[in-house]
């Protein structure tokens, strides 16, 4: 990645199983987001995947045809310069997963929804993602029509109707829609003029207290290495506001699960930033937007399979509050949407489960108490989030956790 270009936008990739988000990220990155051995043995991602790339235009090439994602010309093998660099996060598409699906919401600047040409429009996970889309609040939206390669002309046409038809009266009723062949690198020029015009930089607050949403964490040590070698836990995710430098004493909210006289404590974790890399760069400072991983001193146990995901980092002594009982506004939807039966969605009610993404954060809770559009839930693990975070509220409807409406974290 070329020195002054550091990743400052999360364009989301969402979409039905199996429509080509996985595909469509590596012909635009050249990483292969499935990483975890269960997930290429399943074929279909698990966790959230994310990886960078650097939009260039061709220095000979006129017009958009001469934006590429590599360093040399697709087209006419000149050279081209850089213009911007992103950070894709890459959504699982299956139903099972939309809980993960919800916690990379939290980090997206702007979306693309992927849809396939060559399936009848829309699949129940294409309108429960784009739904999330619209309930999260993401308006920036480019609609991408994948897997032109498969379908005649006629039908490509006939599933553009489709989507059209299904968009309307949505937030995405005005994306443009980019037919493209993910795997065999068709009008992919076409699609980066779209992501960079529909999904600009969007305006950060880097002089406020940071907080980076963690998304993911690792132990990103060999079996068996020797102690000496041994580098401490890292955790990845996005800075929504605020720097973060290397060195910094920081605090990671929640924390961990320590049991003190027979009952569950969340104590914070405080440690050190060893080091930052963003862009596949190392660098000195981690600044807004993109995603970065962060090296810490913390014991790798604390860190590996994602243990932190979910949680949030910043200064000591900076970060939102942590709730374990929280009051929030509820504004239900009116029908489930993602299953093949639509049931329509009933109140809460005192006592019953429900599932709330909050930042990269999925909790379950219990309604505890409930007023007139508002619900308190008591949470088994936690949040930190500051009044007003919105909150994605999913609800178990056929044995499955179905997003059913969004709320906003009042007391
Ligand atoms: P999940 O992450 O599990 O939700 O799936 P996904 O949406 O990431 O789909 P993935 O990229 O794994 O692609 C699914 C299948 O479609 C794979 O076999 C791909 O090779 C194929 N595929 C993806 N894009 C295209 C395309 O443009 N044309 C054709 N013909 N096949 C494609």
């Amino acid at each position: 990645m070329p020195e002054e270009l550091i990743p400052n936008t999360n364009i989301g990739v969402v979409g039905h199983v199996d429509h080509g988000k996985t595909t469509l990220v590596n012909t635009l990155t050249g990483v292969w987001t499935d990483r975890h051995s269960e997930e290429m043995k399943r074929g279909i991602s698990i966790r959230l995947g994310y990886a960078d790339a650097v939009f260039y235009r061709c220095r000979k090439c006129r017009g958009p045809e001469g934006l590429t994602t590599t360093p040399v010309c697709t087209r006419c093998d000149s050279e081209t310069e850089p213009v911007r660099a992103v950070s894709f996060v890459d959504a699982p598409g299956h139903e099972t997963l939309m809980a993960t699906m919800l916690s990379g919401s939290a980090l997206m600047d702007g979306a693309m929804l992927v849809i396939s040409a060559a399936d009848r429009c829309p699949q129940p996970q294409t309108k429960e993602h784009l739904m999330a889309l619209e309930l999260v609040g993401i308006k920036k939206i480019v609609i991408v029509q994948n897997k032109i390669d498969v379908v005649s002309h006629k039908e490509a046409i006939r599933n553009y109707e489709e989507i059209k038809a299904f968009v309307k009266g949505t937030i995405a009723e005005n994306a443009p829609i980019i037919p493209v062949s993910a795997q065999k690198n068709i009008n992919i020029w076409a699609l980066i003029q779209a992501l960079d015009e529909v999904i600009p930089e969007p305006s950060r607050h880097p002089e406020a207290d940071p907080v980076m949403l963690i998304a993911r964490s690792f132990d990103v040590n060999r079996p068996g290495c020797s102690w000496k070698d041994v580098k401490g836990g890292v955790v990845g995710g996005s800075l929504i506001r605020g720097l973060v430098e290397d060195g910094a004493e920081i605090e990671i909210r929640p924390g961990i699960q320590n049991q003190v006289e027979n009952k569950t404590k969340w104590e914070p974790i405080v440690t050190k930033v060893t080091e930052i890399h963003k862009g596949q760069k190392k660098v000195h400072i981690a600044t807004p937007g993109g995603l970065l991983a962060i090296g810490t001193k913390l014991d790798p146990a604390i860190t590996k399979s994602d243990m932190l995901a979910g949680q949030v980092l910043g200064h000591v002594g900076k970060l939102p509050p942590v709730w374990e009982k929280m009051w929030f506004s509820v504004k239900l939807m009116e029908r489930v949407v993602g299953s093949n039966s639509e049931v329509s969605i009933e109140p809460l009610k005192q006592r019953e489960p429900l599932m709330l993404s909050v930042g990269t954060a999925v909790t379950v809770g219990v309604v505890s108490n409930t007023r007139k559009d508002a619900a308190e839930v008591i949470l088994k693990r936690p949040v930190c989030a500051s009044l007003g975070s919105p909150i994605a509220i999913s609800r178990q409807v056929g044995g499955r956790w179905r997003l059913i409406g969004m709320g906003t974290l009042i007391e």
